[in-house]
């Protein structure tokens, strides 16, 4: 009865109007489940590729491909498997695309078809996702990272830095590190308007960064959590993604904001300044995808101080992670599921972490939908974190509100548990 009896492949929109594929798995018991790719804007060198029409049409961003892929090659090999063996269909998917970056049947064609098999064996099985994927291990609900200022990629590159976050560290609840991050969120936005300086939303949502610096940012960010009432530091920290991979390579990092370019010696004091002088507990990808050595001795100067966060640099891989965690390059990583491309590859990254003493972060893309999957996989895969964008749009929100809607509803998970913030080498004692 959990035997797949048909795959549907359809276009369907993402929140930067961009199409993206869907995909719907049906078994024979009557079960649905339901799959969505979402997009990145600032991706890794590494990570699996979505398959895209090329041409004019929709700018070149059309999936017709990806979609004939999944009617066809992908469900004359999974329809008549068991849904419930996820590792032998994301194995046949694998086997199928053939490349190590997904680009023949696309990372979008193959994470869409993986999720909504994940889907439907959880409503086979009348489960809860969250759930499903706990099994008989804890299930916890993850730490909140949210933008509140969004910059580079995701604002036409008007600052340099990509996410100014915050991460509420007092709140003992996820439903109280919403209540935090609402105040915060409002706060930024009225004293942007004070300052004339209001100017809509960047890509995830966060205010759009009209700042003459990047420390103009972090002066403000303070600001704001002090004019919402909390203390900077202790009641809610700052979250950082640097996004460096977008303006460094080959050890040279060029600010157009500062109008400067550094070594990535320089690049690292400069951060390392910043970790001093703001109550920064989190820096996402603060050197290069291609600048190991850098990446390296950054942990070492600062992983006792700060969560040290590889996105870019580790794109959801789990030889990435073992090698990363052997040579001491970050302490957490930031699992993305379309940069794996399979759920069980996604996974493997993430108990690689694991299994290192790194923390995860469950992460959405800064193109997305309604989808509220990856609410699920940081619960039920007990992450820790969860970084979705900012406090505003629906396909942000719809993902906090499902969290709460998780936290209030029987038979809840475990709390949040702020020590998931990850600091070496406290952690590894
Ligand atoms: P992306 O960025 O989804 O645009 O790649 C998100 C991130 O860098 O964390
Ligand atoms: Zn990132």
């Amino acid at each position: 009865m959990t035997m797949i009896t048909s795959l549907t492949a359809r276009r369907i929109w993402d929140s930067r109007g961009r199409p993206t594929v869907e995909v719907d798995v049906a078994t024979a018991s009557g079960a649905r489940g339901r799959g969505i790719a979402p997009a990145g804007a600032s991706r890794g060198m590494r990570e699996a590729v979505d398959l895209r029409d090329g041409g004019s049409r929709f700018g070149g961003m059309d999936v017709q491909k990806a979609l004939l892929g999944v009617r066809g090659e992908i469900a004359r090999a999974i329809v008549g498997m068991d849904v419930r063996d996820q590792r032998a269909i994301d194995d046949v998917l694998i086997a199928l695309d053939g490349t190590p970056t997904k680009e023949r049947l696309g990372g979008n064609a193959l994470i869409a078809t993986s999720l909504a098999v994940l889907h439907a064996a959880a409503a086979a099985a009348d489960t809860p996702l969250w759930r499903y994927l706990a099994g008989d291990r804890p299930a916890t609900m993850p730490l909140p990272q949210i933008q509140i200022f969004g910059g580079g990629a995701h604002a036409g590159r008007r600052m340099d830095v990509q996410d100014f976050m915050v991460i509420a560290t007092g709140a003992k609840s996820f439903e109280a590190a919403m209540e935090m991050t609402a105040e915060v969120y409002r706060a930024a936005g009225a004293l942007m308007a004070g300052r004339g300086k209001l100017a809509g939303v960047a890509d995830e949502g966060g205010w759009w960064p009209d700042f003459n610096s990047n420390e103009d940012a972090l002066d403000t960010l303070v600001a704001a959590i002090e004019a919402a009432g909390y203390v900077p530091g202790s009641d809610v920290g700052i979250a950082l993604d640097i996004a460096a991979s977008e303006f460094g390579r080959e050890g040279r990092y060029r600010l157009g904001l500062d109008r400067i370019e550094l070594d990535s010696d320089g690049f690292a004091e400069k951060l390392l300044g910043w970790i001093d002088r703001y109550p920064i507990v989190s820096i996402e990808d603060p050197l290069a995808e291609d600048d190991e050595a850098g990446m390296i001795a950054f942990t070492r100067a600062a992983g006792d101080k700060v969560q040290i966060v590889g996105d870019d640099f580790l794109v959801t891989n789990a030889t990435l992670v073992c090698e990363a965690a052997a040579k001491g390059a970050c302490n957490t990583v930031l699992i993305k599921p379309n940069q794996a491309g399979t759920v069980t590859q996604t996974l493997e990254a993430l108990e690689a972490a694991q299994r290192a003493g790194y923390g995860t972060i469950v992460s959405a893309r800064s193109g997305e939908t309604e989808d509220v999957a990856i609410v699920h996989l940081a619960i039920g895969w007990n992450a820790g974190q969860l970084k979705v964008g900012s406090f505003a749009r629906s396909e942000r929100m719809a993902k906090w509100n499902e969290g709460i809607r998780i936290e209030t509803g029987p038979r809840p998970p475990g709390a949040l548990n702020v020590d998931r913030l990850v600091r070496w080498p406290s952690r590894r004692s």
